[in-house]
């Protein structure tokens, strides 16, 4: 199953703020749309204006067992209806982070950088959603997608102050940052 992201005219979420963080942006757009597809080529684009971007929910890769206990432990569903804010923040990392080993990486991303260590503190106020871009030859590595509710928006900003601080950000090489709000 796919998730597409489509910037556009019309969707669920209004698009609040638009800002490219590293690299490229995307063009900005008032709405955004999120589809679970079987299919990726969908939707179709009806302006020139709009874009899409398609990940897929994939496994952990460095979460060792005591963590994903960790995350277990205060599960945080996308959908909750007082979660009235989201974030779509797509990330790609550098050619040399991908020459880096599986335990290279690992040690980057959590030994030193503390993401799940130093996130765990942010659950369940922010629900979160990891999408996989890269296999499928998408523009960017990944699509990581937030929803919480307006009281918790500091917490947010907080969170991503952190991460970007981090020896792990060193490896991103493109990221824009789209904060949306609904009804
Ligand atoms: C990956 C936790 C917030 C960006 C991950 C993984 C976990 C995690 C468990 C997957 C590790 C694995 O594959 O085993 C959290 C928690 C957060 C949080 C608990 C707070 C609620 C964020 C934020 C961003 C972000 C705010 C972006 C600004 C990423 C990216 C990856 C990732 C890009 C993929 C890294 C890679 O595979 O190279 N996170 N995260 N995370 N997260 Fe977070």
């Amino acid at each position: 199953m796919f998730t597409v992201f489509r910037g556009g005219r019309s969707g669920a979420w209004r698009v609040t703020r638009f800002a490219p963080v590293k690299g490229a942006s995307l063009s900005p757009t008032p709405a955004l749309s999120v589809v679970h597809s079987l299919t990726i080529a969908l939707p179709i684009m009806p302006s020139p204006t709009s874009w899409r971007l398609a990940g897929v929910a994939s496994h952990l890769r460095y979460a060792e067992r005591a963590e994903k206990k960790q995350l277990d432990a205060s599960p945080a569903e996308i959908g909750r209806p007082e979660a009235t804010y989201a974030a779509l923040i797509p990330i790609k990392k550098s050619a040399a982070w991908w020459e880096l080993t599986q335990e290279e990486r690992r040690q980057i991303f959590e030994d030193k950088s503390h993401h799940i260590a130093s996130s765990l503190k942010y659950l369940p106020a922010i629900a979160r959603q990891l999408y996989h871009s890269r296999d499928l030859g998408e523009p960017f590595d990944f699509l990581t997608w937030f929803e919480y509710a307006p009281a918790h928006a500091d917490e947010f900003e907080e969170l991503v102050r952190t991460l970007r601080a981090t020896e792990e950000w060193r490896y991103v090489e493109r990221e824009v940052d789209i904060r949306m709000e609904r009804e």
